[in-house]
């Protein structure tokens, strides 16, 4: 590592939020603890509200006491010293003045050599804004470098995006923006491209002679905890669809790029999102499920349906749950349905990829259903990690096939050490590696996916399906599969 790229000032907006406390301020603390920040940080918390240095640091021992125990905040003294706060208002042109002399202490302080990450962790209304008065007030005009890292939402449509963009752009070349999009941050998704890229068995089956589909679930369990006013304007459409599982989508569909390099990784994903093919108009019933869930037991307690949670319209008609059968039309995977879904209040919180070989022609040992399966390839991305290959085999002792499954689980000392998709996001951008960012090229792409689909969605009269919470999603989604001969798989006991 070249501890001189570490050397930095986190400024936070919105530093008294929740993402800070739930998120940035641990994933700094093991970015320490782990020896990737050498003593020469600090971190910048910015705010409305009327907190001085030593609330902060409450704030910020209290997170790390809830992630590492008691004994870690004692420990965590020297650690704190890097941390200030300075009220803040983003609309007033002199709280940028005394941010810019405040960043010069703390330079000064912290031998910082001028490197600078402006993080926004705050309502998106205001990103544009604050990223021109960053830049007006020459907050940037150091020897070191500055970076933008910017939270979801992207915006909430193509055209939002776009003019979200332009206005961030005015004071951010695209290098020095990094869009978070957290599932980039998770082990399992970076080891898509490592077992795709780095195993003789799969590359040359990666294609649609080879793979029948490809399903991409990511089902949670919680609801919309209090968030239900941000949630009723986003859905699962906006709030998953649009970033995490089209990523998942072009990392496992994008062409082997030419090295392993940003610019050609995010190449060959842009390509895959071009190809996409759009789902409007007529062909949105037969693509595309949306549902909500209804009241439900999970874990032997009733839980409510979405429309009786707190800031929900009484009549809303925002969906909890999509699936969808995407078709990518390039030369590689025509013919091959990309199916994902995504949902709140499921039964089980799991993101799963299964990728189904396609079967032998002429199968002497498929005599009855279940002896034998097609092959199947299983990304665990959470909570277990892991690969599962499903292959068949005889039945020891018995002339029976059956399929077995080898499987790799990352053991719990691995887990332990594994850092959190935040605290390796954090490293990436203090390291100036924009590879697990989204890429405006790919936010744009997507938006216009999902657009045409909402689009579609506001003029049919289509009713919203309907599933219960705690269960796996709507009779509707199964469909969905059965009309091409396939099923989900399961993501339990896989
Ligand atoms: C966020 C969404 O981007 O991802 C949330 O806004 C969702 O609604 C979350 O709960 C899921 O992330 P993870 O890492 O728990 O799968």
């Amino acid at each position: 590592m070249n501890t001189e790229q570490a050397e930095t000032v986190f400024v936070i907006f919105g530093s008294t939020g929740d993402l800070a406390k739930r998120k940035l301020f641990p994933s700094i603390y093991n970015l320490y603890r782990k020896g990737n920040l050498t003593d020469k940080f600090a971190v910048l918390g910015l705010g409305r509200r009327n907190w001085d240095n030593e609330t902060l640091r409450d704030v910020v021992k209290e997170s790390i006491v809830t992630e590492h125990g008691q004994d870690a905040a004692s420990e965590a003294e020297s650690f704190l010293n890097h941390f200030s706060y300075m009220p803040f208002d983003v609309t007033n042109r002199e709280s940028y003045q005394q941010l810019g002399d405040q960043l010069a202490i703390l330079d000064e302080t912290f031998q910082i050599p001028g490197n600078r990450i402006f993080y926004m962790a705050m309502a998106p209304e205001f990103f544009g804004l604050i990223a021109q008065s960053i830049n007006n007030e020459g907050l940037k005009e150091t020897k070191g470098w500055s970076r933008l890292v910017i939270e979801k939402p992207f915006g909430t449509d193509l055209k939002s995006a776009i003019q979200l963009n332009e206005e961030i752009r005015k004071a951010f070349s695209e290098d020095e923006i990094y869009r978070i999009d957290h599932y980039l941050g998770k082990e399992m998704v970076q080891n898509i491209q490592v077992i795709r890229f780095a195993n003789g068995i799969f590359g040359p089956l990666w294609n649609n002679r080879n793979i029948a589909n490809i399903q991409v679930t990511s089902s949670e369990q919680l609801g919309v905890e209090g968030r239900g006013s941000y949630y009723e304007k986003s859905g699962a459409l906006r709030d998953m669809v649009q970033n995490h599982m089209l990523q998942m989508v072009s990392l496992l569909a994008m062409d082997v790029p030419l090295q392993l390099s940003t610019d050609d990784i995010r190449s060959e994903k842009i390509k895959v999102l071009r190809a996409l093919r759009p789902v409007m108009g007529e062909t949105i019933s037969k693509n595309v499920v949306r549902a909500q869930y209804s009241e439900g037991t999970m874990n032997g307690e009733r839980v409510k349906g979405y429309l009786q949670e707190e800031n929900v319209s009484e009549t809303s008609h925002t969906e909890t749950y999509v699936a969808a059968r995407l078709m990518i039309d390039n030369h590689v995977w025509a013919g091959v349905p990309f199916y994902i879904r995504t949902g709140k209040r499921m039964a089980v919180k799991s993101t799963k990829i299964v990728v189904e070989f396609k079967e032998l022609p002429l199968n002497l040992y498929r005599k009855e259903e279940k002896q034998t399966g097609p092959n199947l390839l299983i990304i665990h991305i959470q909570p277990d990690e892991g690969i599962t290959i499903v292959l068949n085999g005889k039945r020891i002792g018995s002339a029976d096939t059956t399929p077995v499954h080898l499987e790799y689980r990352h053991d719990s000392e691995d887990r332990v050490n594994t850092p959190e998709a935040y605290e390796r996001l954090l490293f990436d951008c203090m390291m100036g590696d924009a590879t697990n960012f989204a890429h405006w090229d790919e936010v744009s792409l997507s938006w216009s996916l999902v657009d045409a689909i909402s689009n579609a969605w506001e003029k049919s009269d289509k009713v919203l399906a309907s599933y219960e919470a705690g269960s796996m999603g709507p009779k509707e989604a199964d469909q969905l599969l059965e009309a091409d001969g396939n099923s989900w798989w399961p993501v339990e006991n896989m």
